[in-house]
């Protein structure tokens, strides 16, 4: 068995593979660590719903059965101390994971289901026998931060469709999944002071859907006349935190201010600069309403918000948006003037960061961290604030990062999955790398990983939400986690083709090569 026809993805840090085989079947026993009986128990519902195997579990690591076993632990002499990193050895007698924690456990099993052959499944008379290649497989990932944004501002998915996005991520070693739940063409979140979000902000009546954003021809093009509504209640995003935390997932929730509020100014147009009235958007682009930086009231909104979505996401990092936030409005407006004058902000350029600080400090007092698109980057910017990065001003960027800020990178170029594949071809996506060649080896640290992202404007359901994203986030997932001189486009594709039939067996819509590669 050579290294290549084991065809993991992500590629695995380091393999040494044998000649022998270790048989599964209906008799192999699961033993594990009592920490680990939850990972135990997915991973008997995944031998059983994906390969027909009833195996049990003994939650014991003392026994004296040795033979046929699955070994599940955690391991204090694990010279790996990342907590993401595994060790996998299959012998001819036993399958066995060990880490120091139990996400690394969790990732050396999403390995060791890439191992058990794909080609009986689905065939009659299947034997129930599973022969796995023995070898010895250390790994552990390059970037702790490896994730995926999915907006569902533009449009709504359902529960059951964002727990089918968790369980692709957790199979491709992704920990962060980015919520983006407010847009200016709808607002996802029940906030129980604010019922209007729901009652109005999450609804609109149709969407103008063109592809040109251009602004002379908007008022032509007509709605589609297709309502679009949804949104989750409290309860729905704590079923989902607990599915996402079972499967090492954090879910970063984002709450976009102060730009791309223009669905909450319809439910409270006092908190603009105008007053309003407003109604959710039905076109997509920069809207030139946003929250008023003027207005006290607007403070106290956005505090109030935040404090309910603090109640329900665990997630130390908050995400408050910041991204394409014009000031068109607050030049105009004699509140948020009066702001720049009582705060000496010298110009209406510095009214978001601002806001941004306030924000940022009133999360620290209650022992949260912010992170912001890259649009909130000022030299007076709160030094804890996390900069995503998307578009534009690397230069900048890599300066506060030299001064000592933290960065995600989402480069729009490149792992933007919304965007057609003949502009980012999978071959882009799978070589971007996110550490920009300029920047000094000592800062590299604080390049905290990479996300892909997913905006939703002609994303309207969840077959093209799959072939949008894949293969391409299959692609980042491997940037995200092997190391920088084992990725190989080539080698990438030939085990891609192996992963296909698993992403068969999740029944995803995916894009084929003759559709990718145009
Ligand atoms: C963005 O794409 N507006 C962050
Ligand atoms: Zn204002």
């Amino acid at each position: 068995m050579t290294l290549k026809e084991l065809k993991i993805i992500p590629e695995p840090v380091n393999i040494a593979s044998k000649e022998d085989t270790f048989i599964l079947n209906e008799k192999t026993l699961i033993l594990t660590d009592l920490k680990l009986k939850k990972v135990a128990e997915q991973l008997k519902e995944i031998l059983l719903s994906m390969f027909g195997l009833n195996i049990a579990i003994k939650e014991d690591l003392q026994t004296k059965e040795s033979n046929n076993v699955i070994i599940l632990k955690i391991s204090n002499n694990e010279k790996q101390i990342n907590p993401e990193g595994y060790t996998l050895i299959v012998t001819q007698n036993r399958m066995e994971v060990s880490s120091s924690a139990p996400n690394g456990v969790f990732y050396g099993i999403q390995t060791m289901r890439q191992l058990i052959p794909t080609d009986k499944i689905g065939s009659k008379n299947i034997d129930l026998e599973f022969s796995i290649p023995c070898v010895v497989i250390k790994d552990y990932p390059r970037f702790k931060w490896r994730g995926l944004m999915l907006d569902v501002g533009r449009h709504f998915f359902t529960k059951s469709e964002v727990k089918k996005v968790l369980d692709l991520m957790a199979f491709l070693k992704l920990n962060k999944f980015h919520f983006h739940l407010t847009e200016d063409q709808g607002w996802r979140v029940e906030i129980k002071k604010y019922p209007l979000l729901t009652e109005i902000s999450s609804k609109r009546e149709g969407t103008t859907s063109q592809r040109s954003f251009r602004s002379n021809q908007r008022s032509k093009v007509p709605l589609d006349g297709i309502p679009v509504s949804g949104y989750y209640t409290q309860q729905d995003l704590r079923e989902l935190i607990q599915y996402a935390t079972e499967r090492f997932i954090t879910i970063i929730p984002e709450l976009d201010f102060p730009g791309h509020t223009t669905a909450a100014l319809a439910a409270y147009p006092e908190l603009s600069c105008t007053g309003g009235p407003f109604k959710v958007s039905t076109r997509f682009g920069i809207h030139k309403e946003v929250l008023c930086i003027g207005k006290e009231k607007v403070f106290e909104f956005t505090q109030n918000v935040l404090n309910e979505i603090i109640e329900i996401f665990p997630s130390n990092i908050i995400h408050i948006g910041g991204d394409e936030a014009p000031t068109k409005r607050w030049k105009k407006c004699l509140d948020c003037q009066a702001r720049i004058k009582d705060e000496e902000l010298g110009s209406v350029e510095n009214l978001q960061v601002y806001f941004t600080n306030r924000i940022a400090d009133y999360l620290e007092s209650k022992g949260r961290q912010i992170i912001g698109w890259n649009e909130i980057l000022n030299e007076k910017l709160n030094e804890n604030a996390i900069c995503h990065y998307w578009t534009m001003n690397l230069k900048q960027v890599l300066e506060h990062v030299r001064l000592g800020r933290k960065v995600v990178i989402s480069e729009m170029s490149a792992v933007y999955l919304n965007y057609p594949y003949n502009i980012i071809p999978l071959e882009r996506a799978y070589n971007y790398e996110p550490i920009p060649n300029e920047l000094e080896a000592k800062y590299h640290k604080r390049i905290l990983g990479i996300e892909a992202c997913l905006w939703t404007e002609f994303v309207k359901n969840k077959k093209t939400l799959e072939w949008q994203a894949f293969p391409r986030l299959i692609a980042i997932a491997e940037t995200g986690w092997t190391p920088k001189n084992k990725k190989n486009f080539k080698s990438f594709q030939k085990r891609l083709e192996k992963f296909n039939k698993w992403l068969d067996l999740f029944k995803v819509s995916y894009a084929k090569k003759e559709e990718y590669l145009l």
